[in-house]
């Protein structure tokens, strides 16, 4: 007897919020990801689809959804086989699945080709994931081919392909209350996780013991899966020093050295959800002049994209009030000189503050560390302006940003990035410091879920001490 996938009407009311939108006699087709090898017959640790997994609750590979326009959906999974079960663990197979998954129907994977055509006859329109599923619009046309051999029996053949991955990409853009519980608990963990690092970094250098990076990767990950999370959601960062300026450096083994900040960017991933923190603390517990100075000019940034992130605000307007704070700060250390970029709006028109803080302030958050949805306004795709970066030179086409609505996640992650060079004060050279927090527009503001791990300077000391 298989247990049902808890939370069944969930992923009922997902699917039925799908077809509702498919329009009249059409069927939507999506499979989940495939296993991939690693080396030899080795294998990557597998990770469904997300979009795959936001509509059914299944995590087995092998796996496809149809749906209907008139409700009805349909599982393709993997049939029972005990000889293969002993060598790769349970499968749940289609008998049980319907029960399981409360989907309508359900059949081996085996049948695919020999079902699929007949599912498509007849249909006036077809959805499928245009761009993200290598090898399916060659299985597509091979179904679709297989109709267009029956027109002349009267069949009709689709005529309209539709991408389903927009459609879906913007159902998830918004987080219910079933997805919301989840990512604060993969929240919570993340933030213990970072708590861990923290306290065990200075006391193991208080103690006068050598600390890795790899070390610190490994308190991260001890408190992930000991909470039930899968794992990271995403490659840890764990930077020492000046590899903190190294925007996707990974935890490798550099020493940790007292007097160094330590920047961790970690988050790890729950039933599927991701979480994404950055924390720069310093290894020994105690902030330098120059490091305090410019951690609280990240933090100050932060504040500033925090309170723009509320509903009817556009997204990029936390990016353009932390930038704000930012280029106002590297005027006032000197890290930008007043008399070659003049005021803080012309600053901030050329860029001046780029080779500093090269990223964006956040991304979309939820299945995906980046998770789908258009950064445009979909109401406001239609006006446009041309003009060229200031920097590159490059032609870039501004379209009105969206509009932020209760229920999306979003990071919040502005930071600093100081590499060696002539121009800038030595006090600062290789400090590298990123603050991020996972934020919900709520009704009115945001709420901030990662604020378990301290993050004001004094707190970060005082957890430290502990
Ligand atoms: N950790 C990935 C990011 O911050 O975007
Ligand atoms: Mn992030
Ligand atoms: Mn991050």
């Amino acid at each position: 007897m298989t247990a049902p996938i808890p939370h069944l009407d969930v992923y009922r009311r997902r699917r039925a919020h799908v077809t509702a939108q498919l329009g009249d006699n059409a069927i939507a087709i999506l499979p989940t990801a495939p296993v991939r090898l690693r080396n030899r017959d080795s294998e990557y640790p597998y990770r469904f689809d997300s979009s795959f997994y936001y509509l059914s609750g299944f995590a087995e590979p092998n796996a496809w959804l149809v749906l209907q326009s008139d409700g009805r959906s349909i599982l393709f999974c993997q049939p029972k086989d005990p000889e293969r079960e002993i060598w790769d663990g349970y499968r749940l197979g289609p008998e049980a699945a319907v029960a399981a998954l409360g989907v309508d129907e359900a059949y081996s994977c085996d049948e695919l080709d020999a079902r699929l055509p007949k599912l498509l006859e007849n249909r006036t329109t077809l959805w499928w994931p245009l761009a993200t599923h290598e090898g399916l619009h060659a299985r597509i046309d091979g179904w679709l081919q297989r109709v267009r051999a029956r027109v002349r029996y009267g069949v009709l053949c689709p005529s309209v392909q539709r991408d389903l991955g927009s459609l879906l990409d913007e159902m998830r853009l918004i987080k219910d209350e079933h997805e919301l519980h989840l990512m604060r608990r993969a929240a919570h963990i993340s933030a213990r996780a970072h708590v861990r690092a923290m306290q065990r970094c200075a006391a193991w250098l208080r103690a006068g013991r050598p600390v890795h990076e790899y070390e610190l990767e490994a308190e991260l990950l001890h408190e992930f899966r000991r909470h039930g999370a899968s794992g990271p959601a995403y490659g840890s960062i764990v930077a020492a020093g000046a590899n903190a300026c190294v925007l996707h450096y990974r935890a490798d083994a550099a020493p940790i050295h007292d007097g160094e900040l330590v920047l961790i960017d970690a988050g790890c991933e729950l039933d599927g959800y991701a979480s994404d923190i950055t924390r720069t603390f310093p290894a020994n517990g105690r902030f330098s002049g120059p490091q305090r100075a410019l951690y609280d000019l990240v933090l100050a940034a932060q504040q500033a994209a925090i309170d723009a992130t509320r509903p009817g605000a556009r997204f990029t307007d936390a990016h353009d009030a932390a930038v704000r704070v930012l280029t106002q700060g590297l005027l006032d250390e000197g890290l930008l000189d007043r008399q070659r970029v003049g005021t803080l709006d012309d600053a901030i028109a050329q860029r001046a503050y780029f080779r500093f803080y090269m990223h964006r302030t956040g991304h979309w958050l939820g299945l995906d560390v980046h998770d789908v949805g258009s950064y445009i306004e979909p109401s406001e795709v239609g006006p446009s302006s041309l003009r060229h970066d200031a920097l590159s030179g490059e032609p870039i086409i501004d379209r009105p940003a969206r509009i932020l609505r209760p229920g999306m996640v979003l990071t919040i992650e502005p930071g600093l990035y100081v590499r060696p060079a002539d121009d800038v004060p030595r006090a600062f050279w290789n400090i590298g410091i990123r603050i991020e927090d996972d934020a919900v527009v709520t009704a009115t503001g945001c709420e901030l879920l990662t604020r378990e791990v301290p993050v004001r300077a004094d707190d970060i000391e005082a957890l430290m001490r502990g």
